[in-house]
């Protein structure tokens, strides 16, 4: 007999919910941009850069088209291509190792950190001391700041200062999150964000920003942005088109302003589930000792995870999985990337067992029970 599944009360992530937060700013933004006649880096994009770096501590942020092409432009910028080889994880999105190819450089992929799922810094230390036969050099580093949590950067930045790499911030998953007091993403030379629809500062389409307090290398990769242009029409350097138009930027600015208090309320609903996760036997997720968490997802470990995503199904909420296969795993990789000398076993368990709860700040608080609720009954 076919049991049928309830209809989802609690979506896993809701990004239309935070566009109806704040509708009416918006909106007002976006008739705004359309009433002005000026779609492409105006004045809007100006205005988000400016306050993008103070809110960052950047001394410059640079819009772009999305968070893959804000890694690539970082890597172009710095002179990174053939012949270079980018360390990162493999336990993260695809894009990630997508930008370091798309420049022509080699990936090669190390393990993680089982407790915080970021990259693990003394296999960083042993690829750069004992670089595998046949790999360019390794000049550049890019850790992962995944779920939400900063990787562990003081000791990726010591290793790589030692061998000359360059560190380069993929914070596509922890706008606001804080290291060493410092907000993550100014620790390296620049940081990536993507700003995708559910990314914890979103557009309403693609974006991604780029910050960095290096003023020839934010100077570089405005120009490479656009066709290479310094000057109109003028290529220095070959570019590309990458850029943030005016209707995202202004729906930026708008939900930038609310961006502290969403992770605040994401902090909240964090908390609530760690305590109703007390007696279940399952691991709320590790926060880092000196750094915060902005719980870009809040995500389990479940042996059993079909089991675990079926009782939250049956109780009407969605559950997602970031990420069930590695990168080094996925058909376009498979058996052509280098890993590291863990061979990522670390990184292939926790695809096996993630499991990622709603998390979105719009969460009433009864959607929170109820995610409560279903977590609590995990004991039974
Ligand atoms: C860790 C990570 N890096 C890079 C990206 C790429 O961002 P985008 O989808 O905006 O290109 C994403 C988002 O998908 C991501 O989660």
């Amino acid at each position: 007999m076919n049991v049928p599944t309830p209809p989802v009360t609690v979506p896993q992530a809701d990004p239309g919910a935070a566009y109806r937060a704040l509708k009416g700013p918006i909106d007002t933004a976006v008739a705004r941009v359309l009433e002005s006649g000026w779609y492409i880096l105006g004045r809007e994009c100006a205005a988000f850069e400016e306050a993008f770096a103070r809110w960052q501590g950047a001394a410059r942020a640079i819009g772009v088209a999305n968070g893959t092409d804000a890694l690539a432009l970082i890597l172009r910028g710095l002179g990174i291509g053939p012949g270079a080889a980018v360390a990162t994880v493999s336990h993260t999105a695809v894009a990630t190792v997508a930008a370091v190819e798309m420049v022509g450089a080699t990936p090669i992929l190390l393990d993680i950190d089982p407790a915080t799922y970021t990259m693990d810094p003394a296999e960083l230390d042993a690829v750069l001391r004992d670089p595998p036969g046949g790999l360019p050099p390794i000049r550049a580093v890019i850790p992962v700041h995944l779920y939400g949590q900063p990787a562990a950067i003081e000791a990726i930045l010591a290793t790589a200062a030692r061998h000359g790499a360059a560190v380069i911030e993929d914070c596509a998953q922890c706008h606001g999150a804080m290291v060493a007091n410092r907000k993550a993403g100014t620790l390296g030379i620049a940081a990536a964000f993507s700003l995708y629809p559910t990314k914890n500062l979103g557009a309403l389409g693609d974006g991604g920003v780029i910050a960095t307090d290096d003023a020839a290398l934010a100077d570089g990769i405005a120009a490479l942005r656009q066709y290479g242009w310094r000057e109109r029409y003028v290529s220095d350097l070959a570019g590309v088109n990458s850029r943030l138009d005016e209707v995202q930027a202004a729906i930026l600015a708008v939900k930038l302003a609310h961006l502290d208090a969403a992770n605040a309320r994401r902090a909240v609903i964090a908390d609530r589930y760690d305590a109703a996760l007390a007696g279940t036997g399952i691991a709320p997720p590790a926060r880092r000792p000196g750094a915060t968490h902005v719980f870009h997802q809040y995500v389990l470990r479940c042996p059993d995870r079909a089991s675990v995503q079926a009782q939250f199904r049956a109780r009407g909420i969605g559950t997602n999985v970031h990420y069930p296969m590695p990168v080094h795993a996925q058909p376009a990789y498979r058996g052509r990337i280098t890993l590291g000398p863990a061979a990522c076993r670390a990184t292939e368990r926790a695809a096996a067992e993630v499991l990622s709860l709603p998390m979105y700040p719009e969460l009433t608080d009864a959607q929170v029970e109820a995610v409560c609720t279903a977590i609590r009954a995990l004991a039974g």
